[in-house]
């Protein structure tokens, strides 16, 4: 049996919505269709986006369905520097973290290569804590400049909370759109879009329970987009392409879930993680929390291990029946070193002692059990091996 640690990189499915969605799957019709059977296929697609914008907290006309995080994120950011530069070519300056998933980080770097964009990398702590006093004298000095501000929510390594409100209010006074990817965070902690002062929120349906390959992008009614996907229109233009009712019904009810349970689900799966994290510093003395004391989401548990390879302890681990992960699965099966854990001013090679064990809607004590059963061996027998030179 699999003891399934790694919720972070994918989470199961709700098995809530499992019927209904197969049931929607077997029906024929586009939602952009007029005739009876299309209309049936919209009205679901509509239901979805009410029950969407309550778990969001924001206005139905808000919601755009896209198909994950990775596309949302990329509407977003591009869309938002391209309308930004097009009004005033002078406003060309992206403030981002180099602690951002791949999907906000790349989008960036495209833009400045192609699109003429200055990426300003916020200097962030030995926890990826950003300074909102340096982002404040930054932007007092060069808000005129700024496009937008991309920064997540949760980070999905280590769990490091971002206070968004607190970052929205600032750049609200220099009139600053800011992007969030809430991928780590939407159905973990509490999530208000209307009170989250943001421009644009991307979430992913495969992080708290509904399949892969559905999301959504939060687009606020002020907000200003280019469009940088041109097709059929739908969605307000800002996401061509044919509308899946089976997966905004999977979607929705997933959310709907999860928004309903977040307190209780939160406080269930912070009682689990904190037996992992003391056995973990218990049997590893120089085992080192990487978000420290910093407030985090409680399911995302990440250490570095000194002198100790992340990658021989998920082997071993995965081998006794556990499967967890040493960051973003996005990466996984390239050998590198987390790029979060470098932009917290780790080495390289404190970076490969990188172990996350992430909780999810299905973790049971059980679970946790299993984990703390094989793990001194896992553990003991990485040390031995020690790390690779590089
Ligand atoms: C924080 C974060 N952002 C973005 C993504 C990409 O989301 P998706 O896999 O839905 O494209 C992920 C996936 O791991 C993530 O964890």
């Amino acid at each position: 049996m699999t003891v399934y640690l790694d919720h972070a990189s994918t989470t199961a499915l709700r098995p809530e919505l499992v019927a209904g969605y197969l049931s929607q799957l077997q029906k024929l019709g586009n939602p952009s269709s007029i005739h009876g059977a299309g209309q049936k296929a919209r009205q679901i697609v509509e239901d979805a986006r009410d029950q969407l914008a309550k778990a969001f907290d924001c206005h139905r006309s808000e919601v755009i369905f896209t198909s994950g995080g990775t596309e949302g994120i990329n509407i977003a950011i591009k869309g938002l520097y391209l309308n930004a530069i097009a009004n005033d070519p002078l406003r060309n300056i992206i403030i981002t973290a180099a602690s951002e998933h791949h999907a906000g980080v790349d989008p960036v770097e495209h833009l400045e290569q192609e699109a003429g964009a200055i990426a300003v990398w916020a200097p962030l702590d030995q926890f990826g804590v950003i300074d909102l006093n340096w982002l404040e004298d930054y932007l007092e000095a060069n808000g005129q400049k700024v496009a937008l501000i991309s920064l997540m929510w949760v980070n999905n390594e280590t769990g490091l909370i971002t206070p968004i409100p607190d970052l929205t209010k600032l750049a609200k006074r220099f009139g600053i759109p800011v992007h969030c990817d809430a991928v780590a965070a939407f159905g973990h902690i509490p999530i208000s879009f209307k009170e989250s002062g943001l421009s644009t929120m991307a979430v992913s349906g495969h992080k708290f329970g509904a399949p892969v390959g559905v999301g959504a992008l939060v687009v606020a009614r002020d907000a200003k987009l280019a469009i940088t996907s041109h097709g059929g229109g739908q969605e307000r233009g800002i996401r061509s392409g044919t509308l899946s009712a089976a997966l905004a019904y999977a979607l929705s009810t997933a959310a709907a879930l999860a928004a309903a349970e977040v307190d209780s689900e939160r406080q269930r799966i912070a009682a689990l993680a904190k037996r992992i994290i003391n056995f973990v510093q218990q049997a590893v003395p120089d085992a080192i929390f990487s978000r420290g004391e910093q407030p985090g989401y409680e399911g995302i548990i990440h250490f570095t291990f000194p002198g100790c390879s992340g990658d021989s302890i998920l082997y071993l681990l995965d081998s006794a029946g556990v499967s967890v992960s040493t960051g973003s699965a996005c990466r996984a099966g390239v050998a590198e070193a987390s790029h979060v854990l470098i932009a917290m001013g780790r080495t390289e090679q404190q970076a490969r002692g990188s172990l996350r064990i992430s909780l999810g809607h299905s973790t049971t004590e059980a679970d946790v059990d299993a984990f703390i059963d094989v793990f001194p061996a896992a553990y003991t027998g990485a040390k031995k091996a020690g790390l690779p030179s590089s």
